[in-house]
Parts: structure tokens; C-alpha cells; sequence
């Protein structure tokens, strides 16, 4: 068995103060980190703070101030947050390091002098109020992404990554190795969006500003935040420096992150590390995003809430319950305080709280406040006896497949057994009965449940499991051996005659009060805004049309366009599209779509195109539309 343990979570940008979106892939980590070590492997977790570029420039110019004390305080709030969550992490990395800056800057030169970086004019779109280069693919509705303003088309002298040479490699390595990249629909995304339409080389210099690691020999030109941030994964473990660290724990376990930024770690990181002649790490994740309204959380929207204060609120073990458990690894899930109120007064207040407080109860009362011995077994306990068993391999199934909602259910579901049991064998009712016997043995069952509950809860819940220990009279030093993850599949091995004692209520209960609407309107930079509004007249206009697609090719040289062939009735039309980047000509052969059948025709590269297909688009995703239901003829009309 593999004994280290190397997971990440992306680098948070340093122009704003972060948020429980953020805190998600950190708890999730840190949760893993737990794991590993629990597991008995050595685990190194890094998590860090990508603090170059543009956007930290401006932002601090802004403040009034110089970049660097700009992103220092923006770290100090960051590391204020993690140590609020109880993030464990073993190294912080910040890309303003001078050991990063530096390894940053040898990388570059050695991709330059071995070929795999070159100059080049670049063209392409240009914001000039924000100074920025973006792809077209980027830009909303031909305008700039960021500002909503019009951007112009301009050359200038950069350096680019040949991206393209590694397209094979990338290729082949994503389609043999299906665990590369999870969950699946990410990595069907990138082959048939990305690898498979074919890859252009990378610009990964800028000149519009100045808060950048400058390239090495050729001072005016920054290098781009990419191949900076990205580095942070090698040099955090002090690669070029002959580190043993680097030895140790390179290629990485687990990479995690946001599915906005896979296809930065799926593409572009293994095709720089295939050029640095180093292994590609063993897995790349990209998870859901929180939305709060079906919106993403992000600061732009202005919609984010603050995990310090949910901590302060409802503490910080009931806010990574909450993430790990209630979203659903992988897919997008919606943050409702409500819920988070809802989950805690019934999973943590009503099941987990109230076992170990009737349990302590109970061994106040009739146990003298001792752990009792286990003395007279009888058949109801085989149930919850066989459950706490198998409980530490069930967990480590949901964690092997990174299923944290799975594990914490599985474990959840023994307090609730343990629950029903206490019902089923009433103590009050043995006592009663002066059965003392089996009242000890019930109690000790119960006891001993919450034992295993404890350490399972370990890695997820870092505050709880302590103060159950408290009350069942376990100390972590004297009794550490008996708290471990090994030690949770045997049933049986609390001692007797602990002090028990009663604390207070694990998780009381909480009365859900709704926030109040906040005042300001928020800004919304993925929304672009509605246009004036148009007579039912000007509609009419249009002659749209389903049509059906019966061939689809590359035109050539045009990494963004589809020369489509469709059929509207019984003509077949040509139509050149730019959707190639989004969609492989495979994929649409048969799809029905929706075109604007009575646009002039245009030629474009050479080609007529006689119409448009529509599509719909955002800063990440573009979509073609198509009826939502089949068995529509080619060449209905789209009223
Ligand atoms: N700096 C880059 C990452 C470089 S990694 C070499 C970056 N930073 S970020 O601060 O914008 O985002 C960091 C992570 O936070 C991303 O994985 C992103 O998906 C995650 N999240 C930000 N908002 C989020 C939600 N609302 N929900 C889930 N994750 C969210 O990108």
C-alpha cells in the first residue's frame, strides 16, 4: 500500500475576501486529509493563495494599496477562516514566495530553451478598460466578459505554450485512464469539447501589468497567472531543490477543485508536467458548485455568505456537516441557511445530541455514573452490534469514491439504530424490572455505539467527537488507543467504570429565522442586460426553422467553426457555425436544431453559409438549441 498521501485544493485568488463556496473544496480536503491520517498515511495537504495578476492589482490600486500588503491581508483573513473550519492543512503556499517565484521563473526558461514555450504575435480581443486579452470563446455576446464593454481586435508580441503538441498524449491518457479525471460527465467534457476538436497553444505571458513574475529574460512580459498558479502544486513540495518532500509526494493523489477550472488541471497542468518530464498526478476532480438560488455563490453576484459567521452561528462542525454531507459530491447543490438549520436539528440535534444525552442519562442513573460492564447479551442487540461493525468498512467504501453524504449517512444511521434500541429495550422498564444485568449490558451497547460513532466522525465533525469522549468519561491520551480508526470495527472495547458525565447538549437545537433581503441590488456579471423590448412585428421577422443535421466537419484551419450540412423539408442547406470548441462534429450528426432560415447568406471562409443555428451561451458553457421533444419534421417553424 501506497503510505503517503498528497491532496490538494485549488489557490484562492487573493482579490477578495473568500466565502463558504470557497470553504467547500477546503472542508472536502480537509476532510480527506483527516481520513489519510487517520488510515495511518502520511499525508501532506496543501492548500495556498493565487496572488498575482491584473484583478489583485487593481483591486489593491483601489484600496490605496501596494499589491503585496494588499494580498497579505486578504491571506491573514483566509487563514482566519481555515482555522475557523479546523482546516488541517500541512502547507500554505502563496505564489508571491520568493521560492515560488523564483522555481516559477526556472520552469519557464527551461520550457523555453527546450522549444515547448516560443514568442509569437498575438491576436485577438482586447478590452481596453480593463486592460485584459480574453478568447473570443470568452467573450459575451462579442463584448467583454468582465466591464460588458466592447473590446477591439489587437496583435501583440507574447509568449505561448505548445499546447498542441501534447494533444495526442493528453488524448490517450485521459481515454486510458478512466480515473484521471472524475466524475465522468467532466471528462467526456473535455475530450469531446477540448482533446478531441484539437488544442491551440497557450499564451501564457501578459504585458498589461506589472504585479507578475516577470519572465526571466525578457523583463517586460509577466508570466500569466496559469503557469504560475499551476506550478504551486510542485514547488509547494520544493521540486528543483532536490527536496525530499518532492520525492516523497509527487505525483499527487488527489487534485480538487471547482468544475470552472478543470479544464486547467485536466489539459493544461498534464500537458506542462508531460513537458517538465514528470508524472501526471493520480487524480483530478472537479466538483459542483454551491449555488445559493440556483445562482453560483461568487463575489461578483454579491450573493456569498460568510463561513465565519454560519460558524459563529451554528459552529463550525455543524457548517462542514452541512457541505459534506448535504450536497452531493460532484454536482451542483444549493446552500439554504434554512437547510443547514434543518439538517441540524435532525441529524445532529435530534439523532447524534440526543443518543449521548439519553445515554448519559441513563448511566447517571442507573450505572452510578460508570460505564457499565457488558454482562447479559440477548438477541436485540445482534442488530445494532452487526451495524457498528460494519460501519468503518461502509465508510471506507463512500471514501474511496469520495461519497462524503454516503459515509456521514452510514454513520448518522447507527445513532438513529441506536435510538430505536434504546426504545426497543427500554431500560427505564429493566431498571423497573430490576433486571441488572441486561440494563448494564443495554447501556454498555449504547456506550460502546457512540464509541464508534466518535472516531468515524473524526475526519468529517474535528470538534465533536471530543466532547462525546467528555461526557463517556474518555480520555484521548489514556484511552488513545482505543480511539483509533483500527479500533472502531471491534465491537466491545470501552472499559468499564469511565466517570460518565453530563455536558452540555451537543447540538441544541436551533429556531430557523429567515435573513433579512439585502437592501443593495446585486451586480450580475453572468446575466448580460436585456435589450429594449421589440414589437411582436420585428419577432415575425425572423423565419426560424428545426432543421436536421446529416453531416458536420472542421473547416479547416478555423479552430472555432462547423461546416454543417442540414436538412430543412426536403432541401438540404449548408451552415457555418462557431461552435467547434464546444461541440465535435460526431456528436451533432442527427441532432435537431433551430435555425434562423431566412438570414442573407454569408461567406465565411470561403464558404456560404445560408443561416444560423442558434445557441445559447455563458462565460463557461454554449448549448445549441433544440426541441425538447422528439418527432418534429425537419423544417417546422419556430413560432
Ligand atoms: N486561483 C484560481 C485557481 C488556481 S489553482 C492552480 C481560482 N481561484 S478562485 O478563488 O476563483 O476559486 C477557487 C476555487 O473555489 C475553485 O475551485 C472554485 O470552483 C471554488 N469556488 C468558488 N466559488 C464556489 C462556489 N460557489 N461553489 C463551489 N466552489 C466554489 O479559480
Amino acid at each position: 500500500m501506497d503510505n503517503k498521501y498528497y491532496v490538494t485544493t485549488p489557490i484562492y485568488y487573493t482579490n477578495a475576501n473568500i466565502h463558504v463556496g470557497h470553504a467547500y473544496t477546503t472542508v472536502i480536503a480537509d476532510a480527506i486529509a483527516r481520513y489519510q491520517r487517520m488510515l495511518g498515511k502520511d499525508v501532506c495537504f496543501l492548500t495556498g493563495t493565487d496572488e498575482h495578476g491584473q484583478k489583485v492589482e487593481r483591486k489593491a490600486k483601489a484600496a490605496g494599496k501596494d499589491p503585496q500588503a494588499f494580498c497579505d491581508e486578504i491571506v491573514a483573513d483566509i487563514k482566519q477562516v481555515w482555522a475557523t473550519l479546523d482546516i488541517s492543512y500541512d502547507i500554505f503556499i502563496r505564489t508571491t514566495h520568493r521560492e515560488h517565484t523564483e522555481q516559477v521563473q526556472r520552469i519557464f526558461t527551461k520550457l523555453y530553451e527546450q522549444g515547448d514555450i516560443y514568442k509569437h504575435e498575438y491576436q485577438g480581443p482586447y478590452c481596453v478598460d480593463c486592460e485584459s486579452f480574453w478568447t473570443e470563446r470568452q467573450l459575451q455576446n462579442a463584448n467583454c466578459p468582465d466591464c460588458g464593454r466592447p473590446v477591439q481586435w489587437v496583435t501583440e508580441e507574447s509568449y505561448f505554450f505548445r499546447l498542441s503538441k501534447y494533444q495526442d498524449r493528453l488524448l490517450k491518457h485521459l481515454t486510458d485512464n478512466p480515473d484521471f479525471l472524475q466524475p465522468t460527465s467532466r471528462r467526456n467534457e473535455m475530450i469531446n469539447n477540448f482533446l478531441l476538436p484539437g488544442l491551440s497553444d497557450l499564451c501564457v505571458t501578459r504585458t498589461a501589468h506589472q504585479w507578475g513574475i516577470p519572465v526571466p529574460f525578457d523583463e517586460q512580459h509577466r508570466i500569466y497567472v496559469w503557469i504560475d498558479a499551476l506550478s504551486n502544486y510542485i514547488t509547494a513540495l520544493g521540486y528543483g531543490d532536490e527536496s525530499a518532500q518532492f520525492t516523497k509526494f509527487w505525483p499527487a493523489d488527489l487534485h480538487l477543485m471547482g468544475k470552472e477550472i478543470v479544464r486547467f488541471h485536466a489539459i493544461i497542468w498534464p500537458a506542462l508536467l508531460m513537458a517538465l518530464d514528470l508524472p501526471l498526478p493520480k487524480q483530478v476532480y472537479g466538483h459542483g458548485w454551491l449555488l445559493f438560488g440556483n445562482d453560483k455563490m461568487s463575489k461578483s453576484k454579491g450573493n456569498v455568505i460568510s463561513s465565519v459567521e454560519l460558524a459563529a452561528k451554528y459552529s463550525s462542525d455543524a457548517v462542514r456537516y452541512y457541505l459534506l454531507k448535504e450536497i452531493s459530491f460532484g454536482s451542483d447543490g444549493n446552500f439554504t441557511e434554512e437547510l443547514l438549520v434543518h439538517r441540524l436539528n435532525s441529524d445532529l440535534a435530534n439523532d447524534l445530541g440526543n443518543l449521548l444525552s439519553r445515554a448519559v442519562a441513563m448511566m447517571e442513573k442507573f450505572s452510578h455514573s460508570k460505564t457499565p460492564a457488558n454482562i447479559l447479551a440477548d438477541e436485540p442487540d445482534a442488530a445494532l452490534i452487526a451495524q457498528a461493525r460494519a460501519l468503518p468498512e461502509a465508510v471506507r467504501t463512500h471514501m474511496e469514491s469520495l461519497q462524503f453524504g454516503g459515509a456521514l449517512a452510514e454513520i448518522l444511521e447507527l445513532a438513529k439504530r441506536g435510538n430505536k434500541y434504546i426504545d426497543e429495550t427500554a431500560p427505564w422498564q429493566l431498571a423497573r424490572e430490576k433486571r441488572f444485568d441486561r440494563l448494564s449490558t443495554v447501556l454498555y451497547n449504547i456506550a460502546e455505539s457512540l464509541r464508534v460513532i466518535s472516531i468515524l466522525l473524526l475526519p468529517f465533525m474535528p470538534r465533536t467527537p471530543q466532547r462525546i469522549w467528555e461526557q463517556l468519561g474518555l480520555d484521548a491520551h489514556a484511552h488513545g488507543d482505543i480511539l483509533t480508526l483500527a479500533s472502531a470495527s471491534t465491537f466491545g472495547l470501552l472499559p468499564v467504570g469511565l466517570n460518565v458525565k453530563k455536558g452540555e447538549p451537543l447540538f441544541p437545537r436551533v429556531e430557523w429565522e429567515p435573513r433579512a433581503e439585502p437592501e443593495t441590488t446585486t451586480t450580475d456579471t453572468l446575466t448580460p442586460p436585456l435589450l429594449p423590448a421589440v414589437d411582436i412585428t420585428d419577432f415575425a421577422k425572423l423565419d426560424l426553422r428545426v432543421v436536421e443535421v446529416v453531416a458536420a466537419e472542421k473547416v479547416p484551419k478555423a479552430d472555432k467553426l462547423l461546416k454543417l450540412t442540414v436538412l430543412l423539408g426536403p432541401t438540404t442547406r449548408t451552415i457555418v457555425a462557431g461552435i467547434a470548441t464546444h461541440y465535435s462534429p460526431d456528436e451533432l450528426i442527427g441532432k435537431r436544431l433551430v435555425i434562423v432560415a431566412n438570414l442573407k447568406p454569408a461567406k465565411i471562409r470561403g464558404i456560404e453559409s445560408q443561416g444560423m443555428v442558434l445557441a445559447a451561451s455563458d462565460e463557461y458553457n454554449l448549448a445549441v438549441l433544440s426541441p425538447a421533444r422528439d418527432g418534429l419534421c425537419s423544417g417546422a417553424k419556430v413560432t
